[in-house]
């Protein structure tokens, strides 16, 4: 799917009013893969006015006609699933397995969304007055802004477009600039599976774009994912305008490792989940909270598996873990090195960029360990988004439990144990959105809700039938077939 790559406003590709461009660089090899339009507030402006006027017919559509375009998306997705994941590979650096999971992803909650066509279940109730009919029904919110990270740039734009057009609604896209191809394979999609001009718009941009887009007062709903700075200040401006609002802001995911684990076990899933994507996952585990006993045969063996990881780029088979999405993100990375040892932490392997072997055109970073760990040490507190994980000794259960608990975040956790009473003790006491038990940190399914408590978000979730309450509102309706006037509280 090669260029022009230009915004899409109502059924149609568009040069940016604001003629300004930005250019997109493959971050394993440095290479250009693009120019992508720098939309303005013109360009967004008339993107939500697109989105308005599609809205007062996709509202009528019957749901499950609304559906079969979902469908037809979904097949073409599947259809074009090779080159869609390299194109993922390409633009953001994760290898091509997690990329090919990606996709993956994105298919299976388009079909899934797709499904609630014929589904999107109301109540009826009885009334407590006689001749009275009493029932709920979901009704779309208008429209709503999609703003998406570079992490996911397939599957988590489908979580969102997904629900919102199911549900009713209809959209702008705003993607990642580090993103932007695969944004505009989605709406290439889109355009092919017969969706109505202005149901989904697209306009290319970084910070200021989504600015412009969030502050339309007719954007009636705003779903974003990405860092919890920039969520907080969305947060504040739909507070003060009484926008609705999703959030998905980010983790400090912890790997608890009792003393009864499997310790081989538990080791994939730190490996995986510590340096899977280069820890760029908001379900990273950046901390593994290991019990005493355990811990030093435990660290060794992890710099043993971090070291020998094979960094390269991620079109390569043989490639384990590839770049950092971007210079700033390298350069994050490389602060909290300094920010880690200057709090006592000790470096047990990584802590620099990685050279050589076809690696100083790109942004790699080497797999690095913490240990000398404190629970509240900023690396112990803070989302690093990079492949860097600590280890946090613990006492026991009560220990670790408390030393999860006591973070920013509140999305993922998982633990290992052997020890059933344990497993469930510990389930009834984490407090973030998602528990693994004997499993890592990554691996959430499109059917169960997603998301996390505390600085994760703000309440609502996405995915599952949970994401239902977040793209659509509900409307109660009565109907009174008594033919006089009836009182509820008052005629008994
Ligand atoms: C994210 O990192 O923003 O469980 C989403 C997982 C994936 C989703 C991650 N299914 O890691």
């Amino acid at each position: 799917m090669a260029g022009p790559y230009l915004n899409y406003i109502n059924g149609r590709w568009r040069e940016p009013r604001s003629d300004r461009w930005f250019e997109r660089e493959n971050p394993a090899t440095g290479e250009v893969i693009g120019r992508f339009p720098d939309s303005g507030a013109d360009d967004v402006a008339e993107a939500v006015a697109a989105a308005a006027g599609a809205w007062e017919t996709w509202r009528f559509t019957p749901a499950p006609r609304r559906a079969e375009v979902l469908f037809r998306a979904g097949e073409l997705m599947t259809a074009g699933e090779d080159e869609l994941a390299r194109h993922v590979t390409v633009e953001m650096g994760k290898v091509l397995k997690e990329a090919a999971g990606d996709i993956q992803e994105a298919i299976d909650m388009t079909y899934y969304a797709a499904g609630e066509g014929r589904r999107m279940f109301g109540q009826t109730t009885p009334s407590e007055l006689p001749s009275k009919f009493a029932m709920s029904v979901r009704q779309p919110h208008g429209v709503v802004a999609a703003i998406t990270p570079w992490n996911f740039p397939m599957a988590i734009p489908c979580w969102k477009l997904m629900f919102a057009l199911v549900t009713g609604n209809t959209a702008v896209f705003k993607p990642s600039p580090y993103s932007p191809l695969s944004a505009f394979n989605l709406l290439r999609i889109f355009e092919e599976a017969g969706l109505p001009p202005g149901v989904v718009n697209l306009v290319f941009g970084g910070d200021q774009t989504g600015a412009h887009l969030v502050e339309d007062p007719r954007v009636a709903m705003v779903s974003f994912t990405g860092s919890l700075e920039v969520g907080r200040e969305i947060a504040a401006y739909c507070g003060r305008n009484g926008k609705r609002l999703h959030l998905e802001l980010g983790g400090k995911n912890a790997i608890i490792v009792l003393d009864d684990a499997d310790l081989d076990l538990a080791m994939e899933g730190a490996v995986w989940s510590a340096f899977g994507t280069s820890g760029q996952r908001c379900t990273a585990a950046s901390r593994l909270i290991v019990q005493q006993p355990v811990a030093a045969g435990f660290t060794d063996r992890l710099v043993a598996r971090a070291t020998a990881l094979r960094l390269g780029n991620g079109l390569d088979a043989s490639t384990d873990m590839g770049p950092v999405v971007n210079q700033p993100q390298l350069e994050k990375i490389q602060r909290y090195m300094d920010i880690g040892r200057d709090e006592g932490a000790t470096l047990a392997c990584g802590g620099a960029r990685a050279t050589g072997n076809g690696l100083n055109s790109g942004y790699f970073f080497q797999p690095t360990v913490f240990t000398d760990v404190r629970p509240r040490m900023r690396v112990a507190q803070e989302e690093i988004f990079g492949p860097v994980t600590d280890i946090i000794t613990c006492s026991d259960l009560e220990d670790a439990v408390a030393i999860n608990n006591d973070v920013p975040y509140g999305l993922v956790t998982s633990i290992y144990t052997a020890d059933t009473s344990k497993a469930f003790r510990a389930l009834e006491r984490i407090t973030t959105g998602i528990v693994y038990i004997n499993a890592g940190t990554i691996g959430a399914e499109v059917h169960l809700p997603f998301g996390g408590t505390r600085g994760t978000g703000n309440g609502h979730r996405e995915a599952g039938q949970a994401a239902l309450d977040s793209y659509s509102e509900w409307k109660s309706v009565y109907i009174d077939y008594s033919g006089r006037l009836q009182k509820a509280q008052i005629d008994r």
